[in-house]
């Protein structure tokens, strides 16, 4: 059994992402959120990990990014709040950072699986994004609870009921305003917090936290001293609307992932920032139960288990260690004990587990369900292995996504053939791409997010494996997992659409290929192709993601 003390650490983890389309705010709220907490003191201490634009034709900077990435993976704090927290609780904080570039978003999808709740951040003006879209997909499946942050509230923006409006038909979400903005742009004037049934005036601040001017009662004639008549009549006059229009917040709703409250503000100026941590450490899931093929794995047991979400590698090539990044999903961790790497059935223990606290990266004695560790690795682990205290458990939910670019990769170096292949598969080991291997003709195929993977493949398998490759275009459209769906459950439906199944892969040699667990996989190279697949053949499902 956990003791007390240990129970009340796994209580007051909150281990969540915050996730935007690129240049929606996500680096400038994180920072301001560290701030809050008093992880840091000035802000522009917080690197945005964004692979900028011009990495494309730099690769030191790609490389002095990825560096920086490392340090800013995982950031934890201590917060207490201000609000209804007599008792003076303390949460723990770990925020879980996710690379800007989409080129990079499979990496995001997989940090999605180790955390508990998100934070989404949308642009004021811009609205919901084609990359929040994606992401909000991922979070649907796994159902995590979501809170949305509209930022940017400095700015012209759209109207906020319309705002709600896109985000509740764009990401299919029921959303509740939990604050209320006065105006936006040069007419912004502040937030009404409901949550918390108070004012804030606006008072642009880009470097310190400021305190707010606060009111318990949205009628107070003080506040249309302060905001002007009409703007404070508008303000009631859409509290009413929000109390018409909106159900009351309700906490389960949020916590099963079918609503998602939402704030207004600014991070830029610091503003709106309080009001949503001091309601997300009041509403936020400590560490929920995690699905593993076995059974559910619920955090409280006393017997640690995690899984590696992600694995860093590091920069420098002639010591070609990474990081592993492992999701403690229950109990506690603990330097120097012996546990059991599950795929490989090995002990292994940990001289200098990594825990994150703000910049810092420190050795930490234990750690505890929810917290993330990084575990120095020199090639054991894969993404989706499982550390547990001895049992043979598997955690689902590390799902492959179906790429959007492939290629062909050729051995630009014949005396190096070992090479590139090692280098390939560690690589891919890592999550930096898919490989696929047809099923015809055995050439290797890579399938990526973006083009900027390509290139960081290249010049990671020439720098780091002293291994030459090639690009050959390949005309593709999709990758999907193929999987046989009978009619019933009778032997009979279950042998016919197995028959289905193998009739299809016959049928279609040059289209089949083998994922990196040789399964099996259609490369359809048009959507022409894939829709009359799906159309003649009724009893195969075509997936677009792999649960791994
Ligand atoms: P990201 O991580 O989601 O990609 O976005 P990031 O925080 O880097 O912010 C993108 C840009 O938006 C930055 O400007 C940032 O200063 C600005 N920004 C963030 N929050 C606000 C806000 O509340 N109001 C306003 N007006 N702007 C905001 P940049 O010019 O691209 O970068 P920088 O040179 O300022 O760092």
């Amino acid at each position: 059994m956990l003791s007390t003390t240990e129970q009340q650490e796994i209580l007051r983890r909150r281990t969540f992402a915050i996730i935007s389309h690129p240049d929606a705010g996500k680096t400038t709220l994180t920072e301001k959120l560290l701030l809050y907490g008093g992880a840091i003191h000035v802000a522009g201490a917080v690197k945005s990990n964004k692979i900028r634009k011009t990495a494309t034709s730099d690769w030191m900077e790609i490389e002095k990014q990825r560096g920086i990435s490392v340090a800013t993976s995982v950031m934890g704090f201590d917060y207490c709040p201000t609000f209804r927290n007599e008792a003076g609780q303390t949460y723990h904080i770990n925020i879980l950072d996710t690379p800007g570039h989409q080129d990079f978003a499979e990496d995001t999808f997989r940090t999605l699986t180790a955390v508990d709740s998100v934070i989404i951040v949308i642009d004021a003006a811009k609205g919901v994004e084609t990359q929040t879209r994606r992401l909000m997909q991922v979070c649907r499946m796994r159902k995590t609870p979501v809170m949305v942050f509209i930022n940017k509230m400095d700015r012209e923006g759209k109207d906020p009921f319309d705002l709600l409006d896109e985000v509740e038909a764009e990401l299919g979400i029921k959303v509740r305003p939990l604050s209320w903005p006065i105006n936006s742009g040069q007419r912004f004037k502040g937030v009404y917090n409901i949550f918390q049934q108070t004012l804030d005036l606006y008072q642009p601040d880009k470097t310190h936290v400021t305190e707010s001017i606060q009111f318990s009662d949205v009628t107070d004639p003080q506040i249309a001293q302060l905001v002007g008549d009409s703007d404070a009549a508008k303000l009631q006059e859409d509290l009413e609307m929000i109390k018409g229009v909106y159900d009351p917040f309700n906490i389960d709703s949020y916590l099963a992932g079918n609503l998602a409250p939402v704030f207004f503000g600014s991070a830029l100026n610091t503003f709106g920032v309080k009001e949503l941590l001091e309601c997300f450490v009041h509403i936020a899931p400590s560490p929920r139960p995690v699905a593993a093929i076995e059974r559910e794995v619920k955090p409280m047991e006393d017997k640690f288990t995690g899984f590696c979400f992600k694995i860093h590698a590091n920069m420098d090539p002639n010591h070609r260690s990474c990081i592993a990044f492992f999701r403690i999903c229950s109990g506690k961790f603990e330097r120097n004990t012996y546990y059991t790497h599950v795929r490989k059935q090995q002990q292994m223990r940990f001289s200098s587990p990594t825990c994150f606290m703000a910049q810092r990266k420190e050795t930490v004695d234990e750690a505890f369900a929810g917290d993330i560790v990084g575990l120095p690795d020199t090639g054991n682990f894969k993404i989706g292995d499982t550390l547990t205290a001895g049992e043979n458990l598997h955690f689902k939910g590390l799902p492959s996504f179906s790429p959007e670019m492939f290629k062909y990769i050729e051995n630009a170096d014949p005396m190096k053939q070992k090479q590139l292949d090692k280098g390939v598969n560690q690589l891919m080991d890592e999550g930096v791409a898919q490989l696929f291997v047809s099923q015809l003709n055995g050439r290797k195929i890579i399938g990526t997010v973006g083009q900027l993977q390509f290139e960081v493949i290249q010049y990671r398998l020439e720098h780091e494996y002293q291994a030459k490759c090639r690009w050959e275009s390949l005309q593709m459209y999709k990758a999907c997992w193929i999987e046989a769906v009978p009619d019933s459950d009778t032997a009979a439906d279950i042998k016919a659409a197995e028959e289905e199944l193998q009739m299809f892969k016959r049928r279609k040699p040059q289209y089949m290929a083998f994922d990196k667990d040789g399964r099996d996989v259609f490369m359809a190279d048009s959507a022409y192709v894939l829709q009359m697949a799906q159309l003649d053949y009724k009893h195969i499902r075509f997936h677009f993601t792999s649960e791994g």
